[in-house]
């Protein structure tokens, strides 16, 4: 990192931009720069709809909008009444919220490594420790490793990321009892936070909360998600958490949540009055993207398998973005910046703190620059 923390590849990116040179992305992680997103023409009357020009804030949101996400849950398994559902300017918000509701500067919470790079620095705002716990590889798919998973009595809450960024792991009866029985050596009142903003983007099957597999379970948790993934929407920032558990922790948690959101108030109306709408919408689009992530992933399985040069995709449950294992002895970080020589900028594994070498493409890139991405990377490594 130089003074500025800006990283070696960050900064050799830039410079390659100021080249002019052609650069095939594959770090996009917004649907709108990659022929996905909304049309304006279909997202400006759902904004100004009624109601978009007065402001009359509930703390926890709209109730139409809490009773569509409400419904959304329903539909993946979930019963969690409206009551129960607080908006949040984004996902990001939302966990920002929960770190300072549930713990004390000092206290800690676990979060999952590897990992899209954001709970450390949320919980370095509000001084709270983390604690890193492993997913690891075991018979074709990721798990938790209950054994990296070290609760003690400042243990406020525990991390949990479903499909995970970039793995595509989906907590499984296995993970989720391991994830439960760490809550319960935790502090009292220790909470599960479930981030489930990739819920709706599995490789395989009906999307189903982790709430639905948790029901009558004795640990308090909270769902989080928000229209960013869950209608491909990050510029409208809309983010919610969906309370569950032991009633008395619920009735406790809820007013103290209401409260900080009434002090920010921080969701606009104009996203609120469009979201139920949005959420109908919504399917549609996920499911371009997905027609998307399906072709890219079997170009990049083509790929590894004839001028990979001993690559090979690591196993995906959901998500869209791909782990790539590299062969023995590439450094990834080398290999990043020779590939940004050859036109394609990608994530070196460590940037998720994956522990083997690899790299992790976004799948949502347009075909073209992704197959011209793999091009310039299959370069790279004939050089490493
Ligand atoms: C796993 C995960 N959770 C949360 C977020 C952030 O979501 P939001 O845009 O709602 O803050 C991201 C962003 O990519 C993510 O990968």
């Amino acid at each position: 990192m130089s003074e500025s923390g800006e990283n070696a590849l960050t900064r050799a990116a830039r410079a390659r931009r100021a080249t002019g040179l052609p650069l095939a992305d594959l770090t996009v992680s917004n649907p709108a720069d990659v022929g996905l997103g909304w049309e304006r023409s279909e997202l400006a009357p759902l904004l100004g709809a009624e109601g978009c020009e007065r402001h009359e804030p509930d703390p926890l949101g709209r109730k139409d909008a809490r009773e569509a996400i409400s419904a959304y849950l329903s539909e993946r398994g979930a019963e969690i009444p409206a009551a129960r559902i607080c908006l949040s300017a984004s996902t990001s918000e939302a966990y920002a919220w929960w770190f300072r509701l549930l713990a004390e500067p000092g206290d800690n919470v676990l979060a999952p490594e590897p990992s899209y790079p954001l709970v450390a620095d949320l919980a370095e705002l509000a001084r709270v420790e983390v604690r890193p716990y492993r997913c690891v590889r075991a018979g074709g798919r990721w798990r938790v490793d209950a054994s990296t998973l070290r609760p003690d009595a400042r243990t406020r809450a525990i991390v949990a990321i479903s499909p995970a960024n970039p793995t595509g792991h989906i907590l499984d009866a296995d993970d989720l009892g391991a994830l439960q029985a760490a809550a319960l050596a935790g502090a009292p009142g220790c909470a599960l936070l479930i981030d489930e903003v990739f819920l709706d983007h599995r490789a395989a099957g009906p999307a189903r909360s982790a709430l639905a597999d948790l029901r009558g379970s004795p640990v308090p948790r909270v769902a989080l998600s928000g229209l960013s993934k869950v209608a491909l929407a990050p510029q409208l920032k809309v983010g919610w958490s969906a309370l569950d558990g032991p009633r008395a922790w619920v009735d406790a948690l809820l007013p103290r949540l209401e409260r900080l959101a009434d002090t920010y108030l921080s969701v606009n109306t104009p996203a609120q009055v469009a979201l139920p709408s949005l959420l109908r919408a919504a399917p549609a689009l996920r499911e371009r993207l997905a027609g998307r992530v399906r072709g890219n992933a079997a170009t990049l399985a083509a790929w590894c398998g004839t001028s990979g040069k001993g690559c090979a995709p690591a196993p995906r449950e959901g998500g869209w973005s791909a782990v790539v294992d590299l062969p023995p002895g590439v450094d990834e970080l080398a290999l990043c910046l020779r590939a940004l020589e050859e036109g394609a900028l990608v994530h070196p594994g460590h940037y998720y703190d994956l522990s083997e070498p690899a790299v992790a493409p976004s799948l949502i890139v347009e075909p073209v620059v992704f197959a011209a991405g793999l091009g310039a990377l299959g370069r790279a490594l004939a050089r490493c």
